[in-house]
């Protein structure tokens, strides 16, 4: 039975329930940064939420490379090529965020921008061709 999914895009949904699930709280922490920036609060909150972002990237990235090297997935050196980039750019966030140079405000819009598009095309391209071949 699946749960139901209150923040990821329906078009999204793969239907595999463990991966959406996992992508539907990685929506939620872009719904929160959202309301952070829109609340004005984001001094406070922000610190929590890219932490939080950043460590269920790295676990959701994990717990998916993880399905394809048991499934044998023919196309997971590439897939995971495109993980390694996202941390990678995660971390510059991290970093950028940690450095104190620029507001936490203008990062948290980056973030939004950046890492949110790059998820959502990454969902629907490579997620997406990997949910079809476990079908
Ligand atoms: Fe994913
Ligand atoms: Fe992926």
């Amino acid at each position: 039975m699946s749960t139901t999914k209150k923040h990821i895009p329906e078009t999204l949904i793969l239907g595999n329930d463990s991966i959406d699930s996992e992508h539907d709280v990685l929506f939620s922490l872009f719904d929160k940064i959202q309301n952070a920036l829109d609340n004005s609060n984001y001094m406070f909150d922000f610190e929590e939420i890219i932490g939080e972002l950043v460590s269920y990237v790295s676990f959701h990235f994990k717990n998916e490379e993880k399905l394809m090297t048991k499934l044998g997935y023919p196309n997971q050196l590439w897939h995971k090529k495109q993980h390694n980039l996202m941390k990678a750019h995660v971390h510059g966030y991290l970093y950028r965020f940690k450095s104190d140079k620029e507001s936490q405000k203008n990062i948290a819009i980056d973030i939004n921008d950046f890492i949110k598009t790059w998820l959502i095309n990454h969902i629907a391209k490579e997620d997406m061709t990997f949910a079809n071949y476990m079908k």
